[in-house]
């Protein structure tokens, strides 16, 4: 028997309250000649807890990160126009509010195709993208920033700092909560920035993902699930202090938060507000959590009897965007071919690929349209604005979209 599981964070007991079953890796989209040896390939136990002493929501079970971030992994994230504008507005804030000194230094720990750093790049800013995955950390170099190819630690830090200095900006989106090894993340940043720098990150907000019952947002690569709560006291254990919180429209919900050496820097009162806001929700209560899980089952089940009543009335579905988040819905609802005949996606790395698991092909977007089907299963749902209005001629076509976040709905 293995011991019982404990806080990653602060080695308190961990409570489980999602348990979403074995689950194949979100990005191990499949090679139609490895086809015949998915039934057999790697999958882990999906189950979620809450941290007794400090609140951090967690994966009980994770996959070694080499597993997950590898020369291969296929995501993107330059796929999305909405993404664009929103890195390139961050990268805007970052030159005209914290790279005002003389020659200032920002570090982007997944940096991906350098979707945000290019934008630093082209202002000259010195700068340096830190990305493990080989053929992406390429892409990045190719739009003109400065990568190193290798997982950020405590040892990485310390060599940054001894080539180029202390940092005015780390800065990590969608990466942070995918690493297990926070203790040596937080402590690399920690010796790596300034005294008057920030270390701001975004993240899925554990809050959106409770008031939406998006439950597709618990795969391998999120470890971690992140509250004003539960990161103040995080930073609290570094020596750095949660001086700032935003709230964002994307990603399904996202916390943007900022953190500063302990006293550096005042605390804003949007901290306050939303440790408040996460008290009254009772957000870590029990009561909360279990509601839940009972909501994410009853998703679950809504969305397959639907699916199930359009494949026996003869209705072709198709699905939009094979995201990593839909490895999740589909193995945990069990939908397959028979229910969803192939998902369109424009990422020319998972295109040709079956769905990890559920087997689902993989197409080009153009396959959309030809023949357009009957109701297309929005899996990209974080995307839905720019793809609804991308493919509005679907829906003048007379096709229907199935929603399924925050709730099972077709228009
Ligand atoms: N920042 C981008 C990419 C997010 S995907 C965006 O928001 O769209 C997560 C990225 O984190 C991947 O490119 C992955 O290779 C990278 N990553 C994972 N572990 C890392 C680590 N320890 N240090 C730096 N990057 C890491
Ligand atoms: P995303 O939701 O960003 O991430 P994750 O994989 O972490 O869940 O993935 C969006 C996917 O949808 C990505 O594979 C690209 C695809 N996509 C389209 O095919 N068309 C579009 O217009 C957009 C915005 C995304
Ligand atoms: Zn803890």
């Amino acid at each position: 028997m293995s011991d019982k599981p404990i806080c990653r964070i602060c080695g308190g007991a961990l409570r489980e309250f999602l348990d979403l079953g074995p689950q194949p890796m979100g990005n191990a989209f499949v090679p139609p000649d490895k086809r015949d040896d998915e039934a057999f390939a790697f999958r882990f136990r999906l189950a979620v807890a809450m941290c007794e002493a400090c609140t951090m929501v967690q994966l009980i079970d994770y996959v070694q990160h080499d597993q997950m971030f590898h020369s291969a992994y296929p995501y993107r994230s330059s796929g999305s126009s909405v993404m664009r504008a929103h890195f390139e507005d961050l990268a805007g804030r970052f030159l005209s509010e914290e790279l005002t000194g003389s020659d200032p230094f920002i570090v982007e720990l997944g940096s991906n195709d350098g979707i945000m750093l290019h934008t630093i790049a082209k202002a000259g800013v010195r700068h340096l993208g830190v990305e493990p995955c080989g053929d992406v950390a390429e892409v990045g170099r190719s739009n003109g920033i400065r990568v190193v190819n290798e997982f950020f630690d405590e040892d990485l830090a310390a060599r940054i700092l001894a080539d180029d200095g202390k940092a005015d900006v780390v800065f990590a989106a969608n990466t942070f909560s995918h690493i297990d090894f926070l203790d040596s993340i937080l402590r690399g940043i920690k010796n790596l920035l300034a005294p008057g720098g920030v270390f701001v990150f975004e993240d899925p907000y554990f809050g959106d993902i409770v008031q939406r019952a998006s439950f597709d947002q618990i795969y391998d690569e999120h470890i971690f699930f992140f509250t004003a709560r539960s990161v103040q006291d995080m930073a609290a254990r570094y020596g750095l202090e949660l001086v700032d919180v935003e709230l964002l429209p994307v990603h399904g919900g996202e916390l943007r938060c900022v953190l500063a050496h302990t006293g550096a820097r005042p605390v804003s009162p949007a901290v306050t507000e939303l440790l408040k806001q996460e008290e009254e929700q009772g957000l870590t209560d029990s009561a909360t959590l279990t509601r839940f899980a009972d909501g994410v089952r009853e998703l679950g089940e809504n969305l397959v009897a639907r699916l199930r009543e359009l494949r026996d009335q003869g209705k072709r579905v198709v699905g939009y965007g094979a995201t990593a988040k839909s490895t999740t819905l589909l193995n945990y609802c069990g939908i397959t071919p028979d229910l969803v005949s192939f998902i369109c996606d424009s990422t020319a790395e998972k295109q040709g690929r079956l769905t990890p698991g559920t087997l689902i092909p993989i197409e080009s977007p153009e396959a959309f349209a030809d023949p357009y089907p009957d109701y297309a299963l929005l899996l990209a749902w974080n995307h839905k604005d720019e793809i609804l209005e991308k493919e509005a001629a679907f829906r003048e076509a007379g096709g229907r979209w199935i929603h399924y976040v925050p709730d099972v709905r077709i228009d």
